[in-house]
């Protein structure tokens, strides 16, 4: 098993059946390993040059900034970052705002590390709310 279809069995309950988004995506593979669970994955990315090619017909990638998403409020049950954060620490206030505004009522954003950058930067973030889970860091945004 990849190390993002381990990631994904921690938080199943998040993803199966559900409508997902990943954000700052970068080669999809949290996405691809989801999409065997998911309803629908969304996935995002500044650009697509690190992008795998999705496998699965359920995934969707768009060139976007997570910044200034184009999707309507209220689209997603779960919205991820997957060793991202530290990638989009100058905009997280933006990018976290525009995650609450298109996550469905009562949604959830996750961020998960698994690098020493992001995991230094979750617990200075998020403090307790950051919880080991295995090998993953996982932060649970309300
Ligand atoms: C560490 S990389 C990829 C992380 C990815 N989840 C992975 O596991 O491969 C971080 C990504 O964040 C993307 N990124 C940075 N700022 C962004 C933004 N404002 N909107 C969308 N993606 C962004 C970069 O283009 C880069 O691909």
């Amino acid at each position: 098993m990849k190390k993002t279809d381990y990631a994904v069995k921690k938080l199943i309950s998040e993803i199966e059946n559900k409508d997902i988004l990943e954000v700052a995506c970068g080669r999809a593979e949290f996405s691809d390993s989801a999409s065997n669970y998911a309803h629908s994955v969304s996935c995002i990315d500044l650009d697509d040059s690190k992008l795998i090619c999705p496998k699965q017909e359920n995934i969707h990638f768009e060139i976007m900034d997570a910044s200034r998403m184009r999707y309507s409020d209220k689209t997603f049950d779960t919205v991820f970052l997957y060793n991202a954060l530290s990638h989009v620490s100058s905009q997280w206030g933006a990018i976290k705002k525009e995650c609450r505004r298109v996550l469905k009522p009562h949604g959830s954003i996750y961020i998960i590390g698994t690098w020493k950058i992001d995991i230094t930067l979750m617990k200075d973030l998020f403090g307790d709310q950051a919880k080991w889970n295995g090998k993953f860091l996982i932060a649970r945004i309300p």
